[in-house]
């Protein structure tokens, strides 16, 4: 069976290009015919800050929106991230929807495409990797930075990568393959 993979937009605010970055790893994901892919943006997931009296673990979760976010999460045999750097960080909102569930994480790969300006939004990427080891997510080394990525956007306001990213993207996929299909039997026997 395909695996699921659920390409998560990480920036949230009016005006954001996050959605435009974010259609152009959809397609290219969707260009693979080997994964089942779903586009979940979090400005419409809109989870408010952490609301739940319990730990996450628990799973007993009180309010609908973190149940849907819950079952969202669940599904998904690996992730993409796609997340600009605000001050060399990822948004406070990916960092709460991640910290929102727990086990619904567990044993997945993710690779994050990260962008900016010069950084390319890698100090972001680097953060957004350490936390997710911490839900024991398995972060993926092959993740992709897009650098000027203003210069990438066309007036249509579609994103074209230079070949060398291209390349990186291909990897990316080829590793979430890999983990995806190793991690698998590993969450039925837990
Ligand atoms: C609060 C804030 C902080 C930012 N910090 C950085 C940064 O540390 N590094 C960087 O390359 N770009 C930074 N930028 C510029 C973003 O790369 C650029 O605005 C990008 O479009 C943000 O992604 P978004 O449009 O999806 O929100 C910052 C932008 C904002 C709004």
């Amino acid at each position: 069976m395909a695996l699921k993979l659920k390409i998560i937009v990480g920036s949230t605010r009016p005006g954001r290009i996050g959605p435009q970055v974010a259609a152009w790893v959809d397609k290219l994901a969707r260009e693979q015919n080997s994964f089942d892919v779903e586009l979940v943006d979090l400005a419409e997931v809109g989870l408010p800050l952490l609301d739940e009296p319990n730990h996450p673990r628990a799973q007993d979760y009180q309010h609908e929106h973190t149940k849907k976010w819950a079952a969202t999460i669940d599904e998904g045999d690996a992730y993409i991230f796609v997340t600009p750097e605000y001050d060399g960080f990822p948004p406070a909102a990916l960092v709460n929807a991640i910290q929102a569930l727990a086990l619904e994480w567990n044993r997945k790969p993710a690779a994050v495409v990260s962008y900016g300006f010069a950084t390319g939004g890698m100090r972001s990427m680097q953060e957004l990797r350490g936390l997710l080891t911490n839900v024991n997510v398995m972060p993926l080394a092959t993740s992709v930075g897009l650098p000027f990525v203003y210069d990438m956007l066309g007036e249509d306001g579609v994103l074209r990568a230079p070949e060398p990213v291209n390349e990186a993207a291909a990897a990316m996929f080829a590793e979430i393959t890999a983990w995806g299909e190793a991690l698998k039997p590993t969450r039925a026997a837990a």
